[in-house]
């Protein structure tokens, strides 16, 4: 990226002696984050300081009002979208390395293997079918060849997580054919797919029943207990933010403890 300083030698042994203390490193960062979206010649500043740690196996949850800047900022966390421009955008780092220092490549292995990210939109691609969805993260974060070696499995754990949520009887349905409800638990096994070490979650029971809801939770839970995931979820339900670790709020803009 034309943004990226060149590396010096020194900036290399910077580099290295900062890797050393990543491991002490919050697993994910936003540090001082600004976002300004710019209608026609209106800024409108969403986000205007935002600080947040996460902890490797840290459950998180984020409550704020209705466009306070919660998406955006799960967005930025998950390197979909980027702070505003340097200097003063602030910065979201993973394992201690920015995403703005990032190669491109690298960039792309954190969003398709390191994160999965549920939308509070879904978005899922209409022309699929759920199991097809639901294999896509996993066409994403394989090189062809390793997909179509381990196409059983994944099949198999495609199966197994649509299974797990209740949705076996409609593996050959298109979005279309879906309840919104169905939509949303699709959209939460596409993103558990690939073991993610961090799932970001947005708003992933806002469509659900409360018995279903806690039901997909549950199962969430138990799973991040097998696996040690972090997950960082947005939320508007204080029921929901309560099965986390520690609720952080969004406020004016800025993270707010709970
Ligand atoms: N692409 C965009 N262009 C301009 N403004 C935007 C854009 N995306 C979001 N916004 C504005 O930024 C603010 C924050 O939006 P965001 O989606 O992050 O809120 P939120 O906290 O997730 O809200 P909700 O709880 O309703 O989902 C809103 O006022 C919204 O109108
Ligand atoms: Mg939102």
């Amino acid at each position: 990226m034309s943004d990226r300083p060149a590396t010096t030698p020194t900036e290399t042994g910077l580099h290295a002696a900062q890797r050393r203390t990543d491991a002490d490193a919050p697993m994910l960062r936003a540090i001082d984050v600004r976002k300004t979206y710019r209608l026609g010649r209106v800024n409108v500043p969403v986000l205007r300081g935002a600080s947040m740690d996460v902890q490797r196996g840290e459950w998180v949850a984020i409550l704020g009002a209705s466009g306070s800047g919660k998406s955006t900022l799960l967005h930025l966390l998950g390197g979909l979208d980027r702070p505003d421009a340097p200097p003063g955008g602030g910065e979201i780092r993973f394992e201690g390395t920015g995403l703005r220092d990032m190669s491109r490549r690298a960039l792309d292995q954190y969003r398709r293997r390191r994160v999965g990210f549920i939308f509070q939109f879904y978005h899922l691609l209409p022309e699929l079918n759920v199991m097809e969805n639901t294999l896509l993260s996993a066409m994403a974060a394989h090189s062809m060849g390793a997909y179509a070696a381990n196409r059983g499995g994944l099949r198999a754990r495609a199966e197994s997580l649509l299974g797990a949520f209740g949705l076996a009887e409609r593996l050959r349905h298109r979005p279309a054919e879906l309840s919104g409800g169905e939509r949303q638990r699709v959209a939460i096994a596409r993103a558990l797919m690939n073991e993610p070490d961090v799932l970001l979650a947005d708003e992933p029971t806002g469509n659900l029943d409360r018995k279903t809801g806690d039901a997909i939770l549950d199962r969430v839970a138990a799973l991040r207990g097998e696996t040690g995931q972090t997950i960082v979820m947005v939320t508007h339900d204080e029921e929901v933010a309560r099965r986390a670790d520690r609720v952080v709020r969004l406020e004016d803009g800025v993270v707010v403890r709970g």
